[in-house]
């Protein structure tokens, strides 16, 4: 009947236009990280996460979305709390944040590495012994840093920043020898500040066979948006929508836009 109908065609809808419709999908993130979300001078919002975003959750699903700027350290407790709906803030997928939430299917690479200042005479890994590094609190960056300090017995300091710009300015005012962070991220500061490098060797990558590249790699890790467990069917849209945008090319877009080599 009439009834029926109905029923059918909005349940067609929802299939068609995704899940879309007026809800609004809002989006933690620790922001600036660049080149994943930062403001530019304007206040405009950009970054690859935000063109990712704006390719999921808008064109493929459509949703209208919003950012929402929120600390790294507590953004899996906030998301679970409900004051947001995802988590897209170049976050690794890893397994003891997998124990709070759970991960769309991995959408980047990165490695964390190790960058110091140009006259630096620290010149390989085992240098940082005795020294003190420069991490964003609650971050895989953080991590490496403490398997590091594990690695040398307990010696190294590691000072914990709210936001990554904290620990880069420690680097340029000397107190830290070293920032540990994710690889394209630190790219970005090397190539801003002219007056930072990388620190070089063979790593993670190339113990793990994957295309290295030219600096040190602590570890091999991939982001993921992240959801509260309760929410599967979102996933799976992103899921879907994520597979889309791979294969017909807007990824590679968004990615060449933000990422030459
Ligand atoms: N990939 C690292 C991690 O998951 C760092 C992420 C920091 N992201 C940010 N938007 N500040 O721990």
């Amino acid at each position: 009947g009439a009834a029926g109908s109905a029923a059918t065609f909005t349940l067609a809808g929802c299939l068609g236009g995704g899940g879309g419709g007026s809800e609004t999908i809002t989006i933690g993130s620790d922001i600036p990280y660049r080149p994943f979300e930062w403001e530019t001078t304007e206040g405009e919002l950009t970054g690859f996460d935000v063109d990712i975003a704006q390719a999921v959750f808008a064109d493929e699903l459509g949703y209208e979305h919003e950012f929402q700027k929120t600390s790294f350290d507590g953004i899996i407790p906030s998301l679970n709390n409900g004051n947001f709906r995802v988590i897209m803030s170049a976050m690794t997928i890893t397994e003891e944040r997998a124990e709070k939430i759970d991960f769309s299917d991995a959408y980047f690479t990165a490695y964390q590495t190790v960058i110091v200042l140009n006259n630096s005479d620290i010149a390989a890994k085992e240098d940082l012994k005795g020294k003190t590094v420069g991490v964003q609190k609650g971050t895989t960056g953080a991590a490496a840093a403490d398997a590091l300090k594990e690695e040398f017995g307990g010696d190294l300091t590691i000072q914990r920043y709210d936001q990554v710009n904290g620990a880069f300015d420690a680097l340029i005012n000397n107190q830290v020898v070293a920032v540990v962070n994710d690889n394209t991220v630190n790219a970005e500061f090397v190539n801003q500040s002219e007056n930072a490098k990388f620190l070089e060797g063979a790593g993670a990558a190339e113990d793990q066979g994957k295309d290295a590249p030219p600096y040190l790699t602590l570890t091999v890790e991939e982001y993921g948006i992240g959801f509260r467990q309760d929410d599967d069917d979102l996933r799976e849209e992103v899921n879907g929508a994520l597979a889309t945008i791979k294969d017909n090319g807007t990824y590679d877009e968004i990615y060449s836009k933000y990422f030459s080599g």
